[in-house]
């Protein structure tokens, strides 16, 4: 053991990973980058087809797997489904990466209502609720896993007023609210799961706009605030989720890992 390669320490081979949005703009890049280090992806998406037609893209390494799945993480039972299924299929589950979105209509703090502000804050409680069904499992198995929840930059610094000025809504303060708690509770989980050989971790993007998004006059105005000066791309996120799914980062828990250009760093 205390002779682990590098390459030894980023190998997922024999694992299963179950991400949840795996069907979306990261989502793919995150399920990518997981099956070529070995592991067997579970997608999910709130459409079973549609993960499984995600799932049938991915790459196959040795002996994994992909399937897809379906769950919607904004209902309880369905996360419980989902994760089941996954089980079912895979025969466990040792890794899972929160990262879907269930984005309501939304509005900046000058339009949001009550009611989808506290939608928005829903997405918490699915990623809480499925990574207490993989710690859960985990341990019924004697097990070792780790989790990942999905942040973003947002979650830790407010965004520019005038960098959305005229153009389009601020970005949304349920969503400031919503990536700041999700923060936080990686590390209160990563405190109580860590007896129970549970890592958790959070890994924050910074401005990855997916092409068909929001306005080239907006983006431009982002990259001006950039110490890099551009917007990321989604395979500039795939070290960082293999370094958190794989015993590379076997001592890491409750962290926080942000790849954003340097966007929070002035
Ligand atoms: N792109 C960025 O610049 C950026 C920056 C910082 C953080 N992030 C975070 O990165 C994650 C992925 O973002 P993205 O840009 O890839 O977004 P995206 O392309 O819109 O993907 C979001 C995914 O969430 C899934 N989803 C929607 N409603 C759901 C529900 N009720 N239950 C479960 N899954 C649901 C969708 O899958 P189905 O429609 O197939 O169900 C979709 O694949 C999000 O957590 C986002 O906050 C993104």
């Amino acid at each position: 053991m205390n002779q682990r390669t590098v390459s030894e320490l980023f190998d997922l081979s024999g694992k299963t990973a179950l991400i949840t949005g795996g069907t979306g703009y990261l989502g793919t890049a995150f399920s990518q980058a997981l099956a070529e280090v070995g592991a067997s992806v579970v997608i999910s998406s709130r459409d079973a087809a549609r993960a499984q037609e995600a799932a049938d893209k991915l790459p196959i390494v040795g002996e994994a797997r992909h399937h897809g799945v379906s769950l919607d993480q904004t209902d309880a039972k369905s996360i419980r489904n989902g994760f089941q299924q996954a089980i079912a299929i895979a025969g466990a589950v040792d890794i899972v990466i929160n990262n879907g979105l269930a984005a309501p209509s939304g509005g900046d703090l000058t339009s949001v209502t009550f009611e989808d502000f506290a939608q928005h804050q829903i997405n918490n409680a699915g990623y809480f609720e499925l990574a207490r069904h993989l710690r859960d499992h985990v341990v019924s198995r004697s097990a070792s896993g780790n989790v990942t929840n999905i942040g973003s930059m947002y979650g830790q610094v407010a965004s520019y007023p005038d960098a959305y000025k005229d153009i389009c809504a601020a970005s949304p303060v349920a969503y400031h609210a919503l990536k700041g708690g999700t923060i936080h509770m990686t590390r209160h989980l990563a405190a109580y799961w860590a007896d129970d050989n549970v890592r958790v971790n959070c890994l924050s993007p910074g401005p990855f706009p997916n092409p068909d998004g929001p306005p080239t006059e907006m983006v431009e105005r982002l990259s001006e605030r950039l110490p890099m000066k551009r917007m990321g791309l989604p395979w500039e996120l795939k070290g960082a989720i293999v370094f958190l799914s794989s015993d590379a980062s076997s001592y890491v828990t409750g962290q926080n890992l942000t790849v954003d250009g340097g966007w929070t760093a002035w």
